[in-house]
């Protein structure tokens, strides 16, 4: 029995065969580390000139490749929240964000003020700018939920905080590669987070964080292979936020993946994982049993749709898909508890498609007849 992949909300499967052979050309030939091996150029730079593009960046040293989407939030929020302060959030932050900020609650006396999404998914630009403050240090709101797929209106908050004079940090973990969106388009000082590893089709192991042209203090700091004799960690883009050993297999993947997300087209990819969204919806919900949530269609451009069924805890539910049906979806809370309280999936959480850009129509409809066979068991 294959695998049928509809996890790719955790992690792209399979990724496109460019990446593997980017990957093993990494491995096989002798490396080049910027600034650490003599010869050859730089292999990170095409990356940063492709995710420059595909994100709308003017400038290429201004996205960082750090080890994950996780190392990326953390710099912006330990460059700019150490000293405390208040911070504007959704609840449906990843826990990539939610624990770092309760780290700093708990020990540096942040405060939160949390914004809740409506019946929709998807959080109020008024309702979020009428919680900034004076004192508000940064805004916290991710593109597309990992739960709901629920696309945020990340552009008018953009525009609201810019008018308060308060640095926005972006989640695009789930939508890059997936919707459309330009860092030059968001209006303030704007922080944009991407994994490597999920629409932008690259391997595990490299995140990227696009800056605002200003200084964000410095987090990680140690060797970059250049400057050696410096006592403190280069100042200047793109070395300023990275330290040790790059991960250059990663990045070599990464760039060879983001090159085939531009060259197939974003909104192309968006388009087609909707339309399965969209099957999937009608066709689940057409399961006695089954029900999708939230009830009401949602964008499906991020390729996620969350579903309960009746008296079966998504777990064991999900165990019987993998073992009986050979499909792979999660199950659970997906790292993001705020967004289950507001669906009130708590605290077993949903099943939760993710879609990829080769998912197929035969996949769809193999998780729809192992659903109609599963509920009955
Ligand atoms: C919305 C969101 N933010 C952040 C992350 C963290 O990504 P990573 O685990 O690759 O660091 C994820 C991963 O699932 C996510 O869905």
């Amino acid at each position: 029995m294959g695998t049928v992949w509809l996890n790719n909300a955790a992690t792209a499967f399979p990724r496109p065969p460019e990446v593997i052979e980017a990957v093993h050309r990494a491995l096989v030939e002798p490396p080049v580390e910027p600034g650490r091996s003599t010869g050859g150029a730089d292999p990170t730079v095409p990356c940063r000139r492709r995710l420059a593009e595909l994100l709308g960046v003017d400038d290429p040293c201004r996205v960082a490749l750090l080890p994950s989407a996780t190392h990326a939030l953390n710099t912006v929020l330990a460059g700019l929240l150490d000293a405390g302060g208040h911070v504007v959030a959704s609840t449906l932050e990843h826990n990539a964000v939610l624990r770092p900020l309760a780290h700093r609650v708990r020990d540096r006396g942040l405060r939160v003020s949390w914004v809740e999404p409506g019946d929709d998914g998807r959080i109020d630009a008024v309702d979020f700018a009428a919680l900034l403050r004076p004192q508000t240090r940064l805004a916290v709101l991710l593109h597309a939920s990992n739960v709901t797929g629920a696309v945020q209106p990340v552009e008018a908050v953009a525009a609201r905080c810019a008018e308060a004079g308060v640095p926005l940090l972006v989640d695009a973990s789930q939508s890059a590669g997936c919707i459309p969106l330009e860092h030059r388009r968001l209006p303030g000082r704007v922080f944009l987070v991407a994994a490597g590893h999920k629409g932008l089709l690259g391997p595990p192991g490299v995140g990227v964080l696009v800056l605002p042209n200003d200084r964000l203090p410095q987090w990680m700091v140690g060797g970059t292979g250049v400057r050696s004799e410096a006592q403190f960690h280069p100042p200047e883009l793109p070395l300023r936020h990275e330290a040790g050993t790059p991960n250059l297999p990663a990045v070599e993947g990464l760039a060879a993946g983001v090159a085939w997300v531009a060259a197939e087209g974003v909104e192309t990819l968006g388009r087609r994982r909707a339309a399965a969204v969209r099957f999937l919806r009608e066709a689940l919900a057409a399961v006695p049993g089954v029900r999708t949530v939230p009830a009401q269609d949602a964008d499906g451009r991020a390729g996620i749709l969350s579903f309960v069924v009746d008296g079966r805890p998504p777990e064991e539910f999900a165990f019987l898909l993998r073992s009986a049906f050979g499909i792979e979806l999660r199950a659970g809370l997906h790292c993001a508890p705020g967004a289950h309280r507001r669906l009130g999936t708590l605290p077993l959480g949903t099943l939760r498609v993710g879609v990829g850009p080769f998912t197929t129509r035969e996949d769809l409809e193999a998780l729809v007849d192992a659903v109609a066979q599963a509920v009955q068991v």
